[in-house]
C-alpha cells in the first residue's frame, strides 16, 4: 500500500465540506484524503491537489472534479491564481513524507535500508542528502542536528562526520548509521537515528520555510468562512501551524487595532489539539505522532 490516510474522518469532517465547494488538498501522496473529499463533492465542486513527488502523481484516479498539480505547496497562492479559480472553501495539508517514501529502499528516508542519502520528495530538486552531508560545514551540520532533531550530541556528530568524509565521501544509509552508531551507546541507537534522519529531511525538502510560506498564502486563497485542517507529526511542524492559526504570524502574537479588536485571520475551531484514536495508532504507527489542527478564515485582519 502506498499509504495509509491518517485521522481519515476527523479531518474531512472538520472541513465541513459544500458540496459545491472549492477545495485543495495540498498533499495528495496516495490520495487517501483526495478520494474523501472528492465523494463529498458535487460535480460543480473542484478539488485542486498538489504533491511535489512525481511518484505521488501516479495514484492519480480519472475524475473530471480533480486537478492534480506537480508542485511545492508553499506556492499554492501562485497555483490558484494560475487556475483563475479565485477563492477557495478549504485546504487540507497532511504534512511529512508518505509510507511509500520510509519503505523505499532508494528514496534514503528510512535507516531500516541501506540506500543512497538521497531523502528528496522532489526527485528533481538539485539538493540532496549525500549534498548536505558532504559540503556542509561541522557549524551548519551541527545546527541541523539540533535545530531539526534536537539531537543531543549534536557536534560531536558533526565532528566525526567531518572527519570521515575526510577518507572518503559518504554516500549511503548505511555509512551514516555506522557513524551514528560509533558514537552513541546502543540503548539510544534508534531515538538518535531517527532524530538524525529527520533533520537531515527537513533541511533537503526546506520543509519548515515551505510549511511557512504554505501557512501564509492560505490566508489569502481561503475564502471567509473557508477553513484550514493541517495534520503534523513534529512539534516543530505544530508548533509553527498552531501560532499562525492563532495570530496570524510566526510568533503567535495577536496583533490588536486601535480599539484593541484582534487583529487575526483565522479563528481557531481546534482548542485542542485534535489526535487519533488509540484504535487508529493501534492499527497504523505513523498515526501516533500525528496532531491535527483545525481554523477557519474570518474576515477582520488582513
Ligand atoms: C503524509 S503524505 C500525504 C498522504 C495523503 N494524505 C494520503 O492520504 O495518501 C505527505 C505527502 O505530501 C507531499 N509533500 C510534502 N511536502 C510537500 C510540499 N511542500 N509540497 C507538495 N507536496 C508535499 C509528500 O511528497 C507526500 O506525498
Amino acid at each position: 500500500m502506498y499509504h495509509n490516510p491518517v485521522m481519515l474522518n476527523e479531518s474531512v469532517e472538520a472541513l465541513e465540506i459544500i458540496a459545491d465547494g472549492v477545495y485543495v488538498d495540498a498533499t495528495f501522496g496516495g490520495g487517501g484524503h483526495s478520494k474523501e473529499i472528492l465523494k463529498k463533492i458535487s460535480k460543480n465542486g473542484k478539488l485542486i491537489a498538489i504533491d511535489q513527488d512525481e511518484e505521488a502523481l501516479k495514484n492519480a484516479f480519472v475524475s473530471e472534479k480533480l486537478k492534480l498539480i506537480h508542485g511545492n505547496f508553499r506556492y499554492l497562492k501562485n497555483y490558484i491564481e494560475y487556475l483563475n479559480i479565485g477563492k477557495v472553501n478549504g485546504i487540507l495539508a497532511d504534512l511529512g513524507v508518505s509510507s511509500h517514501h520510509f519503505d523505499t529502499e532508494a528514496r534514503g528516508f528510512s535507516y531500516r535500508f541501506s540506500g543512497n542519502l538521497d531523502m528528496r520528495m522532489n526527485q528533481k530538486a538539485e539538493k540532496d542528502a549525500i549534498s548536505i552531508i558532504n559540503t556542509y560545514t561541522e557549524t551548519d551540520l551541527c545546527n541541523i542536528f539540533w535545530k531539526f532533531g534536537e539531537l543531543q550530541g549534536a557536534r560531536k556528530l558533526a565532528k566525526s562526520i567531518i572527519e570521515n568524509r575526510e577518507n572518503s565521501k559518504i554516500e549511503t544509509v548505511d555509512e551514516l548509521v555506522n557513524i551514528v552508531n560509533a558514537i552513541y551507546p546502543e540503548h539510544r541507537r534508534n531515538k538518535t537515528l531517527s532524530q538524525v534522519f529527520q533533520s537531515l529531511r527537513i533541511q533537503v525538502n526546506d520543509e519548515l520555510k515551505a510549511l511557512e510560506e504554505f501557512l501564509m498564502a492560505s490566508i489569502d486563497v481561503l475564502a471567509d468562512g473557508g477553513i484550514l485542517v493541517v495534520i503534523s507529526y513534529h512539534s516543530l511542524e505544530d508548533r509553527m501551524v498552531k501560532r499562525i492559526m492563532k495570530s496570524g504570524n510566526l510568533q503567535g502574537v495577536v496583533e490588536k487595532d486601535m480599539y484593541g479588536t484582534p487583529l487575526t485571520p483565522f479563528k481557531v475551531i481546534s482548542r485542542k489539539v485534535v489526535v487519533p484514536k488509540e484504535e487508529e495508532i493501534r492499527e497504523n504507527s505513523r498515526a501516533k505522532a500525528a496532531k491535527l489542527r483545525i481554523a477557519q478564515r474570518i474576515r477582520n485582519g488582513n
